[in-house]
């Protein structure tokens, strides 16, 4: 009698370890180290200009949902293209309502791996 009060006790135990382990997986997907790479160059070197909260324009227009406004910014363009045309030569597409005023240099002092991670860090502006 005693034994199957064991097993009981134990399967009611193995039964709620199982449910918690289940509860304990993180519902978001850890972020890619690239994208958290890129986020640290974009506020050494664009968050100057550029806020990520929606509407809210410091020098430059807000970056927010930049990813998506991307696709359809230049014809012919991919969000990519035109995300690394922005940085590299900002000039050949003005957004409506600023100056050409956003500094051409700024990817000449970025190594291909910062370049590469902060691309990552825009296209995951949705
Ligand atoms: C001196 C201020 C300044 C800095 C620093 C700056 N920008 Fe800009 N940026 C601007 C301005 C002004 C515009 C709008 C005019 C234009 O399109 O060139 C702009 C436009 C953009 C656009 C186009 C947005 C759109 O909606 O199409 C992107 C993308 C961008 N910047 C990315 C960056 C990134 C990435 C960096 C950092 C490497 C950066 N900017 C640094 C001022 C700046």
């Amino acid at each position: 009698m005693k034994n199957i009060f064991f097993v009981v006790v134990l399967l009611g135990v193995f039964v709620i370890t199982a449910c918690s382990a289940g509860a304990s997986v993180p519902s978001t997907p850890t972020p890619d180290p690239l994208v958290l790479q890129g986020q640290q160059v974009f506020n050494a070197r664009c968050a100057t200009c550029h806020a990520l909260v929606p509407d809210t324009i410091i020098i430059g227009p807000s970056l927010a949902g930049v990813a998506t406004r991307a696709e359809t910014r230049v014809e012919g363009q991919t969000a990519e293209e035109y995300l690394q045309l922005s940085v590299l030569r900002p000039g050949d597409y003005v957004v409506e309502g600023f100056n050409n005023i956003m500094i051409t240099n700024l990817a000449k002092e970025l190594t291909n791996e910062d370049m590469n991670a902060l691309m990552a860090f825009l296209l995951s502006l949705k």
